[in-house]
């Protein structure tokens, strides 16, 4: 299904600011027991370069699928992409091969994932690891690799880094492995960070440091980042941009503030309301009924319709495209007649 292109972010003065990844109406199927399955459909997003792209949306929505198919990791004996480009510095990564993909994932587009420990090899030091990442992607030699080893642990405030680059992943704390983890993403300093659900496990004090991290590194290395999550308020904080997803698709996008305070989307009005703080979860109803359904039983019209106090018959009728104004776009049709609350 050929859709608009979303506009690109503009700056105050109007000029548009140029995206370090477009993605346009990228599909993906999977094979799974009932067929052929699109579980991305037509999914737009553009990361602006230095800033944070949120992708949020409810488990199941298609988050983790997009993060890897932009990676070029999708399972290619069940996963495909059916349609669509996704363009990263004058390139087409969804019409690459295996071979040139790989010179790019890990490299220019670096990844950070939820289970840190898991990235990590247990038999190897840390600064091995680090260094080893450094010399596949950039042909330095073993002891330059480990030079940079040490100052990506100094640069992610690993303190005494010169001694824990020595030390087996088992000595450090989950926290600490978080940032072992991006030190090693970071290494081959690239333009773009995907990160997927990347505090979730972490406790609240230590998700806030992580953050802080985050953005400190951002602003030093004019890193874009795409960061994916469940939570609005790790979004509000982080997220310059927000792209709300469902079912497959992008339901609302726009700069954080703006669809926070004034969403567009009876979906988002819905996030934003089953917020802890919100009204509507104090008084204990649910925010939105229902869960989202299973890929293969996606309706036709708005994927949403069904769980939507809105809905009319029309919101049934067809596929429902992204409609596109002033910098923010929204899929559904009845957007100008409702005013749906936002966090107040
Ligand atoms: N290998 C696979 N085979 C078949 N279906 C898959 C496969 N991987 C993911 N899916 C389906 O794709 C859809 C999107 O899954 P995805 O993991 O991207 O969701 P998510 O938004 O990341 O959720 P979460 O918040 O739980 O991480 C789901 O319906 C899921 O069942
Ligand atoms: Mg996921």
């Amino acid at each position: 299904m050929a859709m608009k292109a979303l506009p690109l972010p503009t700056s105050p003065d109007g000029d548009v600011t140029d995206a370090v990844l477009t993605v346009t109406d990228l599909s993906v199927e999977f094979q799974t027991e009932h067929g052929r399955v699109r579980v991305l459909d037509g999914v737009d997003l553009q990361v602006p370069s230095g800033k944070t792209l949120g992708l949020v949306g409810e488990s199941g929505s298609g988050k983790t699928v997009t993060s890897l198919a932009i990676m070029g990791l999708l399972d290619r004996r069940v996963g495909r992409i059916s349609s669509g480009s996704i363009q990263f510095e004058g390139q087409d990564l969804a019409a690459l091969d295996a071979r040139q993909l790989r010179r790019i994932q890990g490299a220019k587009i670096s990844m950070i994932f939820q289970e840190a420990r898991r990235s990590l090899d247990p038999v190897f030091t840390i600064g091995d690891q680090i260094a080893e990442s450094v010399r596949i992607h950039e042909g330095l030699s073993r002891r330059e690799a480990w030079k940079r080893a040490i100052e990506m642990l100094q640069l992610v405030q690993i303190p005494d880094a010169e001694r824990r680059a020595r030390e087996y992943p088992h000595t450090f704390s989950g926290g600490m492995c978080q940032r072992v983890m991006l030190a090693s993403a970071l290494a081959s300093r690239p333009s773009l960070l995907i990160a997927d659900e990347p505090t979730t496990a972490l406790d609240v004090t230590v998700q806030a440091q992580m953050l802080r991290l985050l953005r400190t590194l951002q602003e030093e290395m004019g890193l874009a980042i795409l960061f994916i999550t469940h939570d609005l308020g790790v979004v509000s904080e982080m997220c310059d941009r927000v792209a709300v997803m469902y079912a497959g698709q992008i339901v609302e996008e726009g700069d954080a503030t703006q669809v926070f305070g004034h969403p567009r989307h009876p979906y988002t009005e819905g996030l934003i309301q089953s917020l802890p703080e919100s009204a509507v979860a104090r008084g204990r109803l649910a925010a939105i009924p229902g869960s989202v359904p299973p890929a293969h039983a996606w309706p036709q019209g708005c994927h949403f319709a069904d769980r939507c106090r809105y809905a009319v018959d029309a919101c049934r009728s067809g596929p429902i495209p992204l409609l596109s104004r002033d910098g923010s776009a929204t899929r559904c049709i009845r957007a100008d007649e409702l005013s749906l609350a936002g966090v107040r």
